[in-house]
């Protein structure tokens, strides 16, 4: 078996359905195993964050109490405090992530603190997390643009992703998080990130509102990003901000990235299968064009 020479990050069981209502913890444990049978080598399974905030997600105990834990797969779990690190630790996460903004106003209503609170939040996690041996990924919000803010700057993306790889996150993942950017927009953002992070530290969180994401991956791609955060299904948005819809499709990513001659360990068609019955438990169709053609064939 080669490794994949581009590592994906399932966030569909995070990302994805902490915007859906009244998905079952069973649903949520399946779509885990059926990730983890395509291949998926990285699966973001739950959140722990306040349920007052994000009810979606209060379970997610529970899931990580459920699953298979299959060899080599990493489980991770998004901490926003020590609270947060403590549940995700106790529910035997294997990796975690702190998330931040690039924009004041999305950092306020996403975690309720401005920028340098939110650092000053996740020192903790990041000391406890050493203690206890787990590895922390970044994520930085509003990459390319706010939903409150606006325009935001390359710069200002470059100074939140620096710190938090200073901090000590051993990955920081870029999230274009309502959809906006357009390729060379993304390309001048990851130069700039990357003249402070080094490009093997960065991954690239797009969602596809505008229906731009794909574009902007293969845009970004000869520049030397090799992590790529994907929902099955195109599954997903962000409660805090308003109309983000879906991850792109993890199906749409690999069809692209195998047919551009990159390996990535996934299995497209038990991908698809996965996408489908997670789609089913929500009465919905995969937003992943890919799954749409594959399915209909
Ligand atoms: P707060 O209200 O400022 O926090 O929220 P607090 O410390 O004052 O606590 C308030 C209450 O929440 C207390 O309970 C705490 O115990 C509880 P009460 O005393 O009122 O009963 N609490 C918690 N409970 C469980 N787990 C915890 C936790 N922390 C506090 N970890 C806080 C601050 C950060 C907690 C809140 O704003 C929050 O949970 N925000 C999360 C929002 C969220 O999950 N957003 C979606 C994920 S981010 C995203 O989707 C973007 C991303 O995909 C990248 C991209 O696309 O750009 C990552
Ligand atoms: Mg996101």
């Amino acid at each position: 078996l080669t490794a994949p020479d581009i590592k994906i990050v399932e966030v569909g069981p995070r990302d994805g359905l902490q915007n859906e209502q009244a998905v079952t913890t069973a649903a949520k444990i399946q779509l885990v195993d059926n990730l983890a049978r395509a291949g998926v080598g990285y699966i973001e399974t739950g959140s722990f964050v306040s349920p007052k905030w994000v009810p979606q997600m209060a379970d997610s105990s529970e899931v990580f109490a459920g699953i298979e834990r299959h060899a080599g797969v990493t489980y991770a779990a998004l901490t926003p405090n020590l609270k947060g690190f403590e549940a995700a630790l106790a529910a035997g996460a294997d990796e975690v992530a702190i998330f931040g903004a690039a924009s004041e106003g999305f950092s306020q209503k996403n975690i309720n603190c401005s920028i340098a609170e939110s650092l000053e939040r996740f020192a903790p996690v990041l000391e406890a997390a050493s203690q206890a041996n787990l590895k922390v990924r970044g994520y930085v919000s509003c990459v390319l643009g706010c939903p409150y803010d606006g325009e935001i700057a390359p710069e200002q993306v470059a100074w939140v992703a620096e710190k938090l790889y200073q901090m000590g996150c051993y990955e920081v993942s870029l999230g274009d998080t309502i959809g906006v950017g357009t390729p060379s927009k993304a390309q001048r953002m990851l130069e700039a990130v990357a003249s402070k992070v080094p490009m093997e530290k960065l991954a690239l969180h797009f969602h596809n509102t505008y229906g731009q994401a794909l574009a902007n991956i293969a845009s970004c791609l000869p520049l030397g990003v090799r992590t790529i955060d994907s929902a099955v299904a195109g599954l997903g948005g962000c409660p805090y901000a308003k109309g983000a819809s879906g991850n792109v499709a993890s199906e749409d990513v690999i069809y692209m990235l195998h047919g551009m001659g990159f390996n990535t360990g996934i299995d497209l068609a038990k991908l698809i299968a996965a996408g489908q019955d997670i789609c089913d438990a929500l009465g919905q169709q995969p937003r992943s064009n890919v799954a749409l053609a594959e399915i209909a064939k």
